[in-house]
C-alpha cells in the first residue's frame, strides 16, 4: 500500500448461493479500475471485496446441494476468490462473513445500536413479532402495497422474487425514528448517492411516497412514515447469534453490511486502519441493493454512533443477448470462459467502455468482439506497434532525441498531458465510460498525426523532423499507456515495458516527472492485442442465424395460417415486408405492425379470425427472431439484417433476388458522369420521367465519400437514397440503395454504377439487384442510360 491520503472503497460481498457471473464481475472490475486509479494518483488505498455467507438463501442452497452449509460456503467463496485473480483485481482484502472477526464485529455493532437512543429518544432496538412478507431470493421484507400477484395467485416483490408470509418473534430496528434524519442527511450530502436518478428513488422511498387518487380522478402524492425494520430471524439458525438472545440470528443484511467495518478493525475504532479508512469513500453496488446501502446502512451506522460513508454508487444491470441472466434460462455468462477466450483486459475494457456507467445494457459476444477489434487490436494496439516499429527501424531501436517541437507536436503533446485532469473528474464521478472515451479521443488525434506526418516519407526524404515526430508519438504512447493502466493493467504494463519505462516510473507523478529518456534502447516490439478472427466468428453466427431463421419462418407460417389454411406465398410476402420494415430502424421506436393486411386478404371471415389470433404472436416471434438474429436490440447495422431478410424471403418461397445489369459507353470523363448522377438538379434534367420530375431533393456528398439524398416524389411520398462513392485505381464506383416509391413494401434494392475510364471514354455499368417488384424494368434502364449519355456528351452538361 502506498503512502498518501487514504481512500477506502468496497464492492458488495457476493452471496455464495450462486456461481460467479459477469454481473458480479462487473461490480468488481469497476471498483478495481477506481482503486488502481487512486493508487496511481498517490492515494493510500484500501480495496475490499468478499463473500456474504449467512442467511436463509445460502442455507437453502447448501441443503439443495446436499452439503453441510459451511463446506458449501467454503467451496463457492473460493470460486469468487478465483474470479478476482482471473480478472486481475487488485483487492487488498477478501472478507468472508463466516470469519470469527466478522461475527465479533457484527455483534459489536448490534450492541452499539442497542446502547444508543434514536433521534426521538427511544430505544433503537426492541423485541416484537414480525408478521409480513419476505423474499428469500432478495433477503428482504416487503410491504403488501409493493407486491404484485401472478396468474397462479403467487405474490412477487418488485424484483420479481417470490415472497412468502412470515410470522415469528423478531427484534426490530426503530427505522421510523430515523426518517427525518435520513432526509436531512441526503439534503446536506448531495454527493452521497450516485447517479442522480438513484438518489431520487431513495428519497422517495424514505418519504414513503404514495399516489392517491381522489374520486374526481386527480392524483396527489402523500408521504407516510417509514416502518421499523425486522433485524432478527428465529426460524433458522445460519447466521450471527444476537448478543444476549442466541435463539435469534441477526438479519443477514445487518450482518453483511457490517463487513465494511470488520475489514478495517471494528470494533477497535482506535486501530490504525479504522482511523485511516472510516468513513469509507465509496461503496460500489448494483442498483438492486441501493436501498440497503443508502437507507438501512446510514441509519444503522448513525444509530451505532459511527460516521456514514461518503458515497454509494448504484450501477446498472447487464442482460445477456437481450435477456435477463438467470439460472432457469441457463444464460449466465461465466467470467472464466470469457477471460479464457478473450483475456481479462479485453473483458474489463468492454465492461467499462460499452455502457454509460449507471445505465443498464446488453452483453453480446458480437459487441464484445467488435469492441476488441476496433478499439484494442486496430486501435491502441495497432497505434503503439506502429510507433514502436518505426522507432526500431528509423532510430536504431532507441528513443530518438527530439529537436525543437513544432506547433502540431505541441498540440498533440498538450492534449495527452491534459488527460489526467479530465480523468480525475471522470473517475471521481465513476464515469468510466467517459474516462475511456477521453483517452481514445487522444488516441484518434495521435492516429491522425501519424497520417498527416507520414514518418515513413520523412524517413525516405531524410527529414530532420523525423526524430521529433517519433519522440512526440512515443511520449504520447507513454501517456496513454500510463493512464490506461486502471482499465487495462496487463496490456499497459506490457506497453510500458516496450517503452523501456522503469517499474517505478509508472504512476501519475511520473507522467510529468519521467519523460522518455532519449537514447534508451527499446526491445523489439510486439502486438499487445491480437485481432480476433472475425471471419470464423461470423461464419458461426451466420450458420446459427440461418438455422434460427428457418425455424422461425416455419413458426411464423404456422402461427399465421394454422394447419387448415393453405400457405400462400403472396400472403407470406406481407410478413417478410413487415419484418423488413420493422428492422428498417423502426423497431427501436416501438416497431409494431402498422400495415394491417386484413384489408388485402380478400378471403373469408374464418381466415381473418385466424389472422387476428395469430397476429400478436407473429409480431412477438418476429421481434424475437430479429433480436436473436442480430444478437442485439436491433441497433445493428441494417446491412447485416438485409441478408437475413433476403434469406427468409427465399426460404418462404418468395422469388429469389433479381439481378440485372446494363452497360453503356459514354464519351465523357467519369467526374462529369458522377456529377450528373449525384447532383439532384442535373439529374432531373436527364432522368426525365414524370414521376421523378419536380422531386424535391436534398443531396449531400460528404467528405468521407458517403452520399445521402432524401426528398419527396410528386405523389407526396418521401424517399431516401444512401450511397458510397469510391475511387480505386482510376475506376470509380458509386453504389447506392434506394427505397422504391412504387412498392409500398419498403423493400430495398441496390443499384450500383461502376465507372471505368479507357481511352477518354467511360464505360458505365449499372447493376441492380433486389427482391422482385423493386427493380426498374430493363427497358426503363436502357432509356435512362441513353438519356444520361446524351446529357453528358451534349453541350448542356457543363
Ligand atoms: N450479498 C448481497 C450484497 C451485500 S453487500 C453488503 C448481494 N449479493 S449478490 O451476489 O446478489 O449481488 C452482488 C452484486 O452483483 C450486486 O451489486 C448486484 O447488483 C450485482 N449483480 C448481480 N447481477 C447483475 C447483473 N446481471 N448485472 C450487473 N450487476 C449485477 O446482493
Amino acid at each position: 500500500m502506498s503512502g498518501g491520503q487514504p481512500y477506502y472503497l468496497t464492492t458488495p460481498i457476493y452471496y455464495v448461493n450462486d456461481q460467479p457471473h459477469i454481473g458480479h464481475a462487473y461490480t468488481t472490475v469497476a471498483t478495481d479500475a477506481l482503486a488502481r486509479f487512486m493508487r496511481l494518483d498517490g492515494r493510500r488505498v484500501m480495496f475490499l471485496t468478499g463473500t456474504d455467507e449467512h442467511g436463509q438463501k445460502v442455507d437453502k442452497s447448501a441443503r439443495a446441494a446436499g452439503l453441510d452449509t459451511q463446506t458449501f460456503c467454503d467451496r463457492v467463496s473460493q470460486n469468487f476468490r478465483e474470479v478476482t485473480q482471473l480478472m486481475n483485481i487488485s483487492n487488498d482484502q477478501f472478507i468472508r462473513t463466516t470469519e470469527p472477526r466478522h461475527i465479533k464485529a457484527s455483534q459489536a455493532i448490534w450492541r452499539a445500536i442497542a446502547a444508543h437512543k434514536s433521534p426521538k429518544g427511544r430505544d433503537n432496538i426492541y423485541l416484537g413479532k414480525y408478521a409480513g412478507w419476505y423474499a428469500v431470493r432478495d433477503e428482504a421484507f416487503y410491504g403488501e402495497e409493493e407486491l404484485t400477484t401472478d396468474a397462479a395467485g403467487k405474490k412477487h416483490a418488485p424484483s420479481g422474487a417470490e415472497v412468502e408470509w412470515l410470522e415469528e418473534p423478531s427484534y426490530f430496528f426503530r427505522l421510523s425514528d430515523w426518517q427525518d434524519w435520513l432526509l436531512d442527511y441526503y439534503e446536506r450530502h448531495p454527493d452521497f448517492i450516485g447517479p442522480e436518478g438513484r438518489r431520487t428513488e431513495v428519497v422517495s422511498f424514505v418519504c414513503q411516497e404514495k399516489r392517491v387518487k381522489a374520486p374526481d380522478g386527480t392524483e396527489t402524492v402523500i408521504k407516510g412514515p417509514l416502518t421499523d425494520l425486522s433485524i432478527s430471524r428465529t426460524s433458522f439458525s445460519w447466521g450471527v447469534p444476537v448478543p444476549g438472545d442466541p435463539k435469534h440470528v441477526m438479519y443477514v443484511w445487518l450482518d453483511a453490511l457490517t463487513n465494511y467495518l470488520t475489514a478495517i478493525g471494528y470494533p477497535d475504532t482506535e486501530s490504525e486502519d479504522f482511523r485511516s479508512f472510516w468513513p469509507a469513500d465509496l461503496h460500489m453496488v448494483g442498483k438492486d441493493i441501493i436501498r440497503f446501502h443508502c437507507v438501512y446502512w446510514p441509519a444503522f451506522l448513525a444509530a451505532a454512533g459511527l460516521a456514514v460513508p461518503k458515497r454509494v454508487f448504484g450501477h446498472g444491470w447487464w442482460t445477456v443477448e437481450g435477456q435477463k441472466m438467470s439460472k432457469t434460462l441457463a444464460n449466465t455468462v461465466a467470467p472464466k470462459l470469457l477471460v479464457g477466450e478473450f483475456g481479462a483486459d479485453a473483458v474489463r475494457y468492454f465492461m467499462l467502455r460499452e455502457l454509460p456507467f449507471g445505465s443498464d445494457g446488453d452483453f453480446s459476444r458480437h459487441a464484445l468482439i467488435g469492441r476488441i477489434n476496433s478499439d484494442l487490436a486496430h486501435g491502441l494496439g495497432n497505434f503503439a506497434q506502429r510507433v514502436l516499429s518505426m522507432i526500431q527501424l528509423y532510430c536504431d531501436a532507441k528513443v530518438p532525441l527530439p529537436g525543437e517541437f513544432a506547433a502540431t507536436d505541441v498540440r498533440l503533446l498538450g492534449s495527452a498531458r491534459s488527460l489526467l485532469s479530465k480523468l480525475r473528474i471522470a473517475f471521481s464521478e465513476q464515469a468510466f465510460h467517459k474516462a475511456t472515451e477521453t483517452i481514445w479521443a487522444v488516441l484518434s488525434d495521435a492516429d491522425l498525426y501519424i497520417t498527416e506526418h507520414a514518418p515513413w516519407e520523412m524517413h525516405q526524404a531524410g527529414s530532420d523532423r523525423l526524430p521529433t515526430v517519433l519522440y512526440t508519438l512515443a511520449e504520447v504512447t507513454r501517456h496513454l499507456a500510463t493512464l490506461v493502466q486502471p482499465v487495462l493493467p496487463a496490456a499497459a504494463a506490457d506497453l510500458l515495458d516496450q517503452l523501456g519505462q522503469g517499474r517505478d516510473s509508472r504512476d501519475f507523478v511520473a507522467l510529468a516527472a519521467h519523460p522518455l529518456s532519449p537514447g534508451t534502447k527499446l526491445p523489439p516490439p510486439h502486438a499487445i492485442f491480437p485481432a480476433l478472427e472475425l471471419s470464423s466468428f461470423s461464419r458461426e453466427l451466420q450458420a446459427k442465424a440461418r438455422a434460427l431463421a428457418q425455424q422461425r419462418a416455419r413458426h411464423i407460417l404456422e402461427a399465421l395460417y394454422g394447419k387448415t389454411v393453405t400457405i400462400d406465398t403472396a400472403m407470406y410476402r406481407e410478413e417478410i415486408s413487415r419484418l423488413w420494415r420493422m428492422c428498417g430502424g423502426k423497431i427501436n421506436g416501438g416497431g409494431g405492425i402498422s400495415d394491417d393486411p386484413k384489408s388485402r386478404l380478400k378471403k373469408g371471415k374464418a381466415e381473418r379470425n385466424v389472422w387476428d389470433a395469430a397476429k400478436g404472436e407473429a409480431q412477438q416471434r418476429a421481434q424475437n427472431a430479429i433480436k436473436a438474429l442480430l444478437q442485439e436490440e436491433c441497433a445493428e447495422d441494417i446491412t447485416t439484417y438485409k441478408d437475413e431478410v433476403e434469406r427468409l424471403w427465399r426460404i418462404c418461397g418468395g422469388k429469389p433476388d433479381k439481378r440485372q445489369s446494363q452497360d453503356v459507353t459514354i464519351r465523357a470523363p467519369p467526374e462529369r458522369i458522377f456529377d450528373a448522377l449525384t447532383n439532384p438538379k442535373r439529374r432531373t434534367q436527364w432522368w426525365g420521367k414524370p414521376d421523378y420530375q419536380g422531386a424535391q431533393m436534398e443531396s449531400d456528398l460528404r467528405a468521407d465519400g458517403r452520399w445521402v439524398q432524401s426528398g419527396e416524389w410528386r405523389n407526396g411520398k418521401s424517399f431516401q437514397v444512401a450511397g458510397v462513392y469510391r475511387t480505386v485505381d482510376r475506376a470509380h464506383l458509386l453504389a447506392f440503395s434506394w427505397r422504391s416509391c412504387t412498392d409500398k413494401s419498403g423493400l430495398e434494392s441496390l443499384v450500383q454504377f461502376d465507372l471505368k475510364e479507357e481511352n477518354g471514354n467511360t464505360t458505365v455499368r449499372v447493376t441492380q439487384s433486389g427482391p422482385e417488384g423493386t427493380l426498374l424494368p430493363e427497358r426503363r434502364w436502357e432509356e435512362v442510360l441513353a438519356s444520361l449519355r446524351k446529357y453528358v456528351e451534349g453541350p448542356t452538361a457543363s
